[in-house]
């Protein structure tokens, strides 16, 4: 004999357990199953410990899907400020570190106990080292089967998010019983992941490793200002993070680097004050010293005083350090992506519930779903908002 729920949700993450919490609250009886031995893992390590948990300014501009009205439903029903409110009903001390992002001042792990304390007041059931081997459709609803016994519920969740950090457990589990149920996938790719340089590329900026520097980065029409951080592999940092979710592989990235600086002016200006000293010293009073190196040496223009380029020469350096257009091998893939782009296709999902269209009782939400947030707590307030959606019908 199964075992009887009347919700089931596979996944004891973010999305999963923000939904098991609200259908708790109303009175469902329900049980999240977990194949981690911890709930929350990828709380535990988001924002560098201590979880960026939301946006001040989410909203749906700030998301990538197939049909970027989706999201909009879940998002305008959970708030950041609904999360901002949670958060501090529980003591969480909490700042904004910069562009709306909201952090823990000590730790994710608070975010983490925090959502234990609701799925516990709840009544929610939680069974953590549990596999689940198949899940079928039989007549009071869903039938899951984990290692040791058979579930049923009226309703399914599966919240066990998406492909990226595989060492984590990640394995799309939910792409595979979106297609047993014949909902389409929107192509899944890594996202909010750095991007890799080929070996010719790499041998002529490997020096520069290490070095950072504030840039816009520019993939077609997407740009985000922020820091760019160049690595063995290739290019990192937050802005790198951000335009990967918009770049595909054979088109260029271009970095323009200190974008607030005219700096054919500025080198201009000092040619007239202190024209003796060399093209890459002077670059130096704006750019980090090996960048400064590495675009005198590519201008060929190393160890030349300012007082004897031209306009055209200092324009032309100017150029290259504020147009920088690199074309990315590839990208570091799931091992370090942050999310992963594409997933569950909306248009088999109602909005305003999550549950799929064609499937009565069947919900996804979270990262397996194609919406993918930037960086920034983004992806944390639609797993939030999408649980919350699914809670208030399961
Ligand atoms: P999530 O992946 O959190 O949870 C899925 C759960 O399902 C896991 O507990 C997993 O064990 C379980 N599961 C998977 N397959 C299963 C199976 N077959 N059977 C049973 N259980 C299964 N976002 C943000 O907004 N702010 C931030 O600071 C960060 N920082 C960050 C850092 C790093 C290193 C990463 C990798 C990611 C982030 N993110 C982030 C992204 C954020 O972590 C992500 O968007 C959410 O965790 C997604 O929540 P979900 O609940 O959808 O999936």
């Amino acid at each position: 004999m199964a075992e009887k729920h009347d919700v089931v949700i596979i996944g004891a993450g973010a999305a999963g357990m923000m939904c098991a919490i609200e259908a708790g609250k109303r009175g469902r009886r329900v049980l999240v199953l977990d194949h981690a031995k911890a709930p929350g893992e990828k709380i535990r390590i988001s924002g560098g410990g201590r979880c960026n948990f939301t946006n001040i300014h989410a909203g749906p501009k700030n998301f990538l899907s197939e049909n970027p009205h989706f999201c909009k439903s879940a998002l305008a029903r959970y708030r950041p400020q609904d999360f901002v409110a949670l958060v501090e009903r529980h003591g969480i001390a909490w700042h904004e570190k910069t562009l709306g992002q909201l952090f823990c001042d000590h730790s994710a792990k608070d975010i983490i106990r925090m959502l234990l304390a609701e799925v516990q007041e709840a009544g929610v059931a939680l069974r953590l080292a549990t596999a689940v081997s198949a899940v079928e459709r039989v007549a009071s609803g869903f039938r899951v089967t984990t290692d040791d016994a058979a579930v049923e519920a009226a309703s399914l969740v599966v919240a066990s998010g998406g492909k990226s950090i595989p060492k984590m457990g990640a394995t799309g589990f939910a792409y595979r019983i979106a297609e047993q149920f014949g909902l389409p996938i929107v192509e899944t790719r890594p996202a909010l992941v750095p991007l890799t340089l080929d070996p010719a590329q790499l041998e002529k900026i490997g020096e520069l490793a290490g070095v950072a520097a504030d840039a816009e980065a520019r993939c077609g029409k997407a740009a985000f200002r922020e820091a760019v951080l160049l690595t063995h592999r290739g290019l990192s940092g937050p802005a790198i993070l951000q335009i990967s979710s918009y770049w595909r592989e054979g088109a260029e990235i271009v970095l323009r680097l200190m974008p607030d600086i005219d700096i054919a002016s500025i080198l201009k200006g000092m040619r007239r004050t202190n024209g003796r000293q060399a093209a890459q010293t002077a670059l130096a009073d704006i750019l980090p010293r090996r960048l400064a190196q590495f675009f005198a040496e590519e201008a060929k223009l190393a160890g030349r005083m300012l007082a004897d380029l031209s306009d055209k020469a200092i324009d032309a350096l100017s150029a290259s350090v504020q147009n920088w257009t690199l074309r990315p091998a590839g990208s570091e893939g799931y091992r370090t992506a942050e999310v992963t782009l594409g997933g569950v296709d909306t248009r088999a999902l109602d909005s305003r519930t999550m549950q799929a269209r064609e499937v009565p009782g069947l919900y996804f939400i979270g990262e397996c779903v194609d919406v993918t947030g930037w960086l920034g707590g983004y992806n944390f307030q639609w797993a939030w908002a999408s649980g919350f959606a699914a809670g208030q019908e399961v």
